[in-house]
């Protein structure tokens, strides 16, 4: 498997390359990602195609014994192709062209921008293909990373009208879809469909289209970027057999179906970046992050991107304590992570990124982050015997959906209710005691979880209706939120009485709901206590029973969780948000009465444990501290640790941002 670094030959003299393969090697290091900005470099004017640098560096370095990740450079459109068809500009919503100078600059859906897309693509398959050192490829990078929304220029909106002709038939389906008699936006030929661009409407935090419009362009776009990587990797499965990749983040495509168009998922991971509001920086960020791309092709990923160094743009991140790169590493590992590339090999001299630290600074010196690199490099081989393959123990599938998130995006329900904040709210009511989760969407298949948990699942219809019911009734446990099934998949409000489609299976009615503005309210459960802060469903129990109830307001009494039995399961009905320590009592309660374990008993808080089957059959745990404390582990088995191979008997004491990983004698 791969351990390796980012590393961009076009920034360095020649004469450094041999002397950056030679310590890499000595880190062992077997891989680099070469050339996913490089367009200019490749094709430095219309047709002219230089890979002479490419090739003496893959030469190089392979011969040093290190393959290599070829990316393709289309995140980067050179400024003469810019220049000659500025119509690949992305328009944002305000209507404003994006301008050259960063990168990221085009439109997916631009037919001129697909066709020098897929010329250099070819030609780089062309030549590249069947060399040695191309270990796999990478198309693009990091789509709709710092994107605007989406694209609303004129391409758009005319593959818009295509997209929507093939999905509805006839203007009077879509029509009555979208519920056009509102506001009178009945659209009587196709080419008045219009893409909703900020409307003079636009207030309160919403665009003020119609919601059947925002959500299905929140789909065609998604659909455009995914077939734009089809474009790709079509071309690169033509000539080439090695696995084909993309660094999936960003959140404006279906991560599901992107996935069908490449061979592994890789992630960027950032746990300290200094853009905590946007990256996140909780220590279980990473684990729900890595946890969700696993859940893209239901099968372990790689890092393509891993922090190693202080990073930023404008201001720099903390540096590394040490140990903290290590247990980035294990903890990546430990979510489903098999090859290790780090970003960057060495900090740039230059460019915007000139302040993003790697494992050595600018002077190209190695120093301790090099030392904690090279150390993990020395067991990586070790830790890849039992991780690779490897599958995390889990009996519990959290699902999340695009399509949900993009519903509630446009109406948030509550100012303060956000759908990714609160599956990841969830997540870490189960985090905290060690539960280990897959997370993926609704197509997933539920019959081998103990335990699904479905959080804000709005859209639903007959189809899902049936699936939810079946899975229950065959002895399953489905965990279902406020603000479930109040709408039909075009993003209309059911006429159903609430929970719409839920309502057999959680077997309640909700009387009432209140949409919490600058009010709390207390909630009293059997498992402890809580406050909701967002949301509060009155239920009131069909054949369900309570499990908490409001405490406060003037539905003081009235049900707030409630549990029903259907079939050979349980349906649990939560109808609030609750604060951390009660959505934490609330997971540990609904596990137990699931005969869910976690991964390790008795675990001192701020320690994170995933427990792992290996290819073989074994058992192994993935051990990392957060708690900011020396943390001692009683363990209910002898244990080795993997990578140093020592005996642990039954305690394992954590320094510090200590990490391990065991398994049994
Ligand atoms: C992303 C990109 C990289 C680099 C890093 C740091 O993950 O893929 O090219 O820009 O962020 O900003
Ligand atoms: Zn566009």
């Amino acid at each position: 498997m791969y351990y390796g670094a980012d590393y961009y030959p076009e920034h360095w003299p020649r004469e450094r390359w041999a002397v950056d393969a030679k310590l890499m090697k000595e880190a062992g290091f077997n891989l680099i990602r070469v050339a996913e900005f490089a367009w200019a470099k490749l094709e430095p004017s219309e047709g002219h195609w230089d890979f002479s640098w490419l090739d003496e560096a893959l030469d190089v370095f392979y011969k040093g014994g290190i393959q290599v990740v070829m990316g393709t450079p289309t995140a980067t459109p050179p400024k003469w192709l810019m220049d000659k068809h500025p119509s690949i500009y992305q328009v944002d919503e305000n209507g404003l062209v994006q301008g050259f100078g960063s990168r990221r600059h085009y439109c997916y859906n631009n037919e001129t921008y697909r066709e020098y897309s897929e010329k250099i693509v070819e030609k780089m398959a062309q030549h590249y293909a069947g060399h040695p050192a191309v270990a796999a490829w990478q198309i693009d990078n990091e789509f709709t990373c710092g994107d605007g929304l989406y694209c609303y220029c004129e391409s758009c909106r005319q593959k818009f009208i295509g997209w929507l002709k093939k999905k509805y038939g006839s203007l009077d389906a879509l029509n009555k879809a979208w519920g056009t008699v509102f506001w009178s936006q009945t659209y009587t030929d196709w080419d008045q469909i219009i893409v909703p661009k900020k409307s003079q409407a636009a207030m309160f935090r919403n665009n003020g289209h119609n919601p059947g419009l925002n959500l299905d362009y929140s789909r065609f776009q998604s659909d455009g970027i995914v077939e734009y990587c089809k474009l790709q990797s079509r071309i690169l499965r033509r000539y080439s057999d090695v696995p084909i990749t993309h660094n999936v983040v960003s959140e404006r495509y279906d991560y599901y179906k992107l996935g069908e168009q490449i061979d592994i998922a890789t992630y960027d991971n950032y746990p300290a970046s200094p853009w905590k509001s946007f990256l996140g920086g909780d220590p279980y960020d990473p684990a729900f992050s890595i946890d969700i791309e696993r859940g893209i092709k239901n099968k372990n990923i790689w890092v393509m991107e891993e922090q190693s160094g202080p990073c930023g743009w404008n201001v720099v991140g903390s540096t590394p304590r040490p140990g903290e790169i290590k247990k980035w590493a294990y903890q990546a590992m430990a979510h489903g992570a098999e090859a290790m590339i780090y970003f960057r090999w060495r900090a740039c001299l230059f460019g915007t990124e000139e302040y993003w630290y790697g494992i050595l600074d600018h002077d190209g010196i190695p120093r301790r982050r090099y030392e904690e690199v090279k150390e993990i490099g020395a067991s990586f081989p070790k830790i890849c015997e039992y991780n690779v393959d490897s599958k995390v123990a889990s009996d519990i599938l959290m699902i999340r959906s695009f399509e949900q998130q993009w519903s509630h995006e446009f109406q948030s329900h509550n100012w303060n209710f956000d759908y990714r904040t609160y599956v990841k709210g969830l997540y870490y009511g189960l985090y905290a005691g060690n539960y280990n989760m897959d997370i993926s969407n609704e197509e997933t298949d539920f019959s081998g979880y103990k335990l699904v948990v479905a959080p804000a699942f709005n859209l639903m219809d007959e189809r899902l209706k049936a699936k939810f019911e079946k899975y229950v009734a065959d002895g399953g446990n489905l965990v279902v939120t406020f603000r479930s099934g109040t709408k039909e998949m075009d993003n209309s409000m059911t006429e159903r009485t609430l929970p719409g489609y839920f309502k057999e299976v959680a077997g309640i009615e909700l009387e009432e709901f209140d949409s919490l503005n600058d009010c709390k309210v207390t909630v009293k459960g059997d498992f402890g206590n809580g406050e909701a802060s967002i949301w509060a469903d009155i239920i009131k129990p069909v054949t369900a029973k309570p499990m908490a109830v409001y405490d406060s307001e003037y539905y003081a009494g009235k049900p707030a969780v409630t549990v029903n039995e259907y079939g050979k399961g349980k349906c649990y009905y939560v109808g609030c948000d609750l604060d951390t320590a009660g959505t934490v009592a609330l997971m540990k309660e609904i596990t137990g009465q699931c005969n869910v374990a976690p991964a390790l008993e008795n675990v001192p808080a701020g320690v994170e444990v995933v427990k792992k089957i290996a290819k073989d059959g074994g058992e192994f745990w993935f051990a990392a501290n957060f708690s900011g404390q020396e943390a001692a582990l009683e363990l209910p088995f002898e244990a080795k640790e993997i990578a140093s191979g020592e005996i642990l008997g039954k305690s394992l004491v954590l320094p510090v941002h200590g990490s391990a990983i065991f398994t049994r004698v």
